[in-house]
């Protein structure tokens, strides 16, 4: 069986990483693929502890959080292999650059890429798209949904991690990151990201 691929989508909240995942996710399935759809924080026992902490700064604090967001992707790398494994597009809702796009802000980038280390050595995106928006219209979105403004959720800190996504879109060669323009409408978004899957399938 042919070994599968691994699509990472990357951006702020209210980039429409959600919605762009679904619809890739139905395309791929009416081309003919088996697709699996996870997302980070996972929905296991670390990912779980994560999402509790994330709302309660008292309880872990950005180190702590941190390391437990780099071992949650440890354990789902090794879920993703046996998808891969069985030749499915496995399509990840934020990996590693998240980690260093957002966990960077208070903690040293540094840092963030000695945690990932490891994750790094076992597994790479084989394409990662980013989906980039300002942070105006990310906390507008997050504002719209009546979403609850969770850590990292200040327009300043937004317009922080947003700088640091586009730096790390060039630098990151490894994880093949195709920037894609958030603003335009979810059928151009849909088309844009077809196009960039289209050329790893
Ligand atoms: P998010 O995708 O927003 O989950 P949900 O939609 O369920 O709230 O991720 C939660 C937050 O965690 C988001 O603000 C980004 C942040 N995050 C990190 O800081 N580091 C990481 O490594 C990951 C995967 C996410």
């Amino acid at each position: 069986m042919s070994k599968g691929k691994l699509i990472v989508l990357e951006g702020l909240d209210g980039s429409g990483k959600g919605t762009q995942l679904a619809l890739l996710a139905e395309r791929l399935m009416n081309a003919g693929h088996s697709v699996w759809l996870t997302r980070e924080p996972t929905d296991g026992a670390i990912g779980r502890l994560i999402r509790e902490g994330l709302g309660d700064a008292a309880r872990f604090d950005e180190a702590t959080i941190a390391l437990l967001f780099a071992a949650d992707r440890l354990a789902h790398i090794a879920e993703i292999r046996q998808h891969l494994a069985a030749g499915e597009i496995v399509l990840c809702d934020r990996y590693v650059l998240s980690s260093l796009a957002y966990n960077s802000q208070t903690l040293t980038l540094e840092w963030i890429l000695a945690l990932n280390e490891q994750a790094d050595a076992r597994l790479h995106p084989d394409l990662t798209l980013y989906f980039d928006l300002s942070e105006q219209l990310a906390m507008s979105r997050i504002d719209a949904r009546g979403d609850v403004h969770e850590r990292y959720e200040t327009q300043r800190q937004l317009y922080q991690v947003r700088e640091m996504y586009r730096m790390l879109a060039d630098v990151r060669i490894a994880d093949n990151v195709h920037t894609i323009d958030a603003k335009e409408t979810p059928e151009i978004i849909a088309e844009n990201a077809w196009q960039a899957v289209q050329n790893i399938l």
